[in-house]
């Protein structure tokens, strides 16, 4: 039975490679038991299981402000929003797991420091202002880049970016609106939203990774259909949207340079890819604490795993009723 994870130097490779790429340009899905190439597979297990350390270590900077919500309503939509993120975790956990990769070794990976996660839950979460401003700005740049792959050539992928651009929205919405109100709150409360917008903007831009000149894994990721679009376009989306509606709210965006060209488009200043590159190589803001928090977790939850291994190994040692 030949392998469904083909490589060049299989016999029939060129042939179901031409197949495959007929596939996608047909705008197919791929789904688990179909023939793919090895590369492909791959990249995605890469991608995928790094958006899924995403969403959970994302949960980290705003769980820590779930105990001091200013309002009963404020605290039950964070709680609720961090609850998603850690519903999204699980459904792209699970679509990684449809390549054959297995959740320990995922969770190894990220353990380890081997896998990324998105640079942006590197930096604090230094006021409540941050929990609105990442609503507004993180999520906002998320719903650009998961609305676009919702389009994804992998099917799994694809389907679990639609349910979850879906809680997006809410997540978009929640913090948009927290921020606004500040914006036309008190002093206090403006200078508070004023200084989150001004720590959360460039590291937004960042998330949604380098220069497409700088974007070695884009070429085959676009070939084979999983970006759709490129990260410098996604990123011109979310700023196009971003940038006019902050400025309409009466707030500043920390960028000097920004301005809109004759085609509409809100032109930004130069990003400070080194900062970029330091906080991926682990050595931003909370690099060190987030991944002290996930160990942690991960050995806090050791007898939940031994528990259900040993269920599991029961079960098997029960002959079945017939
Ligand atoms: N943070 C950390 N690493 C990043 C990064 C970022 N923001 N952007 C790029 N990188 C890494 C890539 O992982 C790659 O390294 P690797 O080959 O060792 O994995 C390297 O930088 C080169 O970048 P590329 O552009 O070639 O990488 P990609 O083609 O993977 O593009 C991406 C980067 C656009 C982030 C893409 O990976 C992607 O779309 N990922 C899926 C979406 C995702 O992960 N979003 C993260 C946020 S989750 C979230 O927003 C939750 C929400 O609820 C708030």
């Amino acid at each position: 039975m030949p392998s469904k994870f083909g490589t060049p130097t299989d016999p029939d490779y060129l042939e179901r490679l031409a197949e495959f790429e007929a596939r996608v340009t047909r705008g197919e899905k791929i789904e688990p038991g179909d023939w793919m190439p090895e590369e492909y597979r791959r990249q995605l297990v890469r991608m995928i299981s790094q958006h899924a350390h995403s969403e959970v270590v994302g949960m980290l900077p705003e769980g820590a402000w779930i105990g001091r919500a200013p309002s009963l309503k404020r605290k039950m939509i964070l709680i609720a929003k961090v609850q998603d993120e850690a519903g999204h975790g699980q459904y792209l956990y699970h679509a990684a797991e449809t390549l054959g990769v297995s959740r320990e070794e995922m969770l190894q990976a990220l353990l380890s420091g081997k896998a990324k996660y998105s640079s942006i839950f590197n930096y604090p979460t230094l006021t409540w202002a941050d929990i609105g401003t990442i609503g507004w700005l993180v999520d906002g740049a998320a719903i650009k880049n998961q609305t676009m792959l919702a389009g994804c050539s992998y099917g799994p992928y694809s389907r679990a970016m639609v349910r979850i651009c879906a809680e997006e929205t809410f997540h978009h919405k929640q913090g948009k609106e927290m921020v606004m109100l500040y914006a036309k709150g008190s002093a206090l409360q403006r200078q508070m939203a004023q200084d989150a917008i001004n720590r959360w903007w460039w590291p937004a831009l960042m998330m949604l990774g380098p220069h497409d000149s700088d974007s070695p894994n884009s070429g085959m990721l676009t070939k084979w259909g999983v970006k759709t679009k490129s990260n410098d376009t996604v990123r011109q989306e979310f700023i196009n949207e971003h940038a006019p509606e902050i400025l309409a709210s009466g707030l500043t965006l920390p960028d000097p340079d920004l301005h809109q060209d004759a085609d509409g488009n809100w032109r930004h200043g130069p990003i400070n890819w080194d900062e970029f590159r330091a906080v991926v190589k682990g050595n931003g803001p909370m690099n060190k604490e987030r991944l002290e928090a996930r160990q942690k977790a991960y050995a806090e939850g050791a007898w939940v795993r031994e528990a259900l291994e040993a269920y599991a190994a029961r079960k098997k040692q029960i002959p079945v009723a017939v």
